[in-house]
């Protein structure tokens, strides 16, 4: 009979308590998933108990305590604190998000914290996204011309043609919904996922852009886009509120329209 290994990560052990201090009376507990790759060993799950009045008031405030007081080994990426960098995603009781932008009173009294699903963990909560950000490069992220700017003025944009990028340009680049789409799982070598054709569609949407042709080309392909079966998991989880879904269908919209025209 057939003996699989299953791989290292496929168990996760219960870790280290760290109780509040004695007399808490406000405990907040965070079961925080800790895996080193490179230490050989199984993740596991910490438990560290806050007292809720000396504690910022989002989740990422409460992580950032954890690490400067409690243990400095804890790993995760943060930058902004203001839900515009798009690096504290992780997964915060079982949904994608900006740590950063989630009140600790929103949850229960156990806040359960995850990296990003599907994702390969660098550390702790911190995902690799070096394939995910190759795929968003690849859809040439930047504004392309032909024809020469105005000689006394920039390319300019009307209030209209410019609020056609509502919705797309507020995109801060979490992965929150590509890592929260079945499609992705199992295709992300060859499909783009949502944030990507999100941003995709960003600059096809660009009345100042002139290489909407060629964008399309580059999109009509069975893996890059049409993994996409409308399951709108992106969408219900974007922590910026922005609809993927509904820019992956507006490309397919004029992928339609390019074939009747
Ligand atoms: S669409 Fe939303 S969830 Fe997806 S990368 Fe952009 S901000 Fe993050
Ligand atoms: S709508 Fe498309 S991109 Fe969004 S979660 Fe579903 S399959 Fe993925
Ligand atoms: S730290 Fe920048 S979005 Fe959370």
């Amino acid at each position: 009979m057939a003996e699989f290994t299953l791989p290292l990560n496929s168990r996760i052990t219960q870790g280290k308590t760290y109780p509040a201090p004695k007399g808490t009376k406000a405990i907040r507990r965070f079961e925080i998933y800790r895996w080193d790759p490179d230490s050989g060993e199984n993740p596991r799950i910490d438990i560290y108990e806050l007292d809720k009045e000396h504690c910022g008031t989002m989740v990422l405030d409460a992580i950032i305590k954890i690490k400067n007081e409690i243990d400095s080994a804890l790993t995760f990426r943060r930058s902004c604190r203001e839900g515009v960098c798009g690096s504290c995603a992780m997964n915060v009781n079982g949904k994608n998000t900006l740590a950063c932008t989630k009140a600790i009173d929103s949850y229960p009294d156990t806040i359960r914290i995850y990296p990003l699903p599907h994702a390969q963990v660098v550390k702790d909560l911190v995902p690799d996204l070096t394939h995910f950000f190759a795929q968003y490069a690849s859809i040439k992220p930047w504004i392309e011309t032909q024809t020469p700017p105005p000689a006394d003025s920039e390319r300019l944009q009307s209030h209209e043609d410019r609020a056609k990028l509502d919705g797309l340009y507020d995109c801060v680049l979490c992965a929150c919904c590509s890592t929260s789409c079945p499609s992705y799982w199992w295709n992300s070598e060859r499909y783009l996922g949502p944030a990507v054709l999100l941003q995709a569609y960003r600059w096809i949407a660009d009345s100042r852009d002139e290489n909407t042709g060629e964008r399309l080309d580059a999109l009509e392909d069975p893996f890059k886009l049409y993994r996409c079966h409308t399951i709108m998991n992106c969408t219900d989880t974007c922590p910026k509120g922005l609809n993927p879904a509904k820019a992956i269908a507006e490309i397919k919209k004029l992928l339609v329209q390019r074939q009747e025209g």
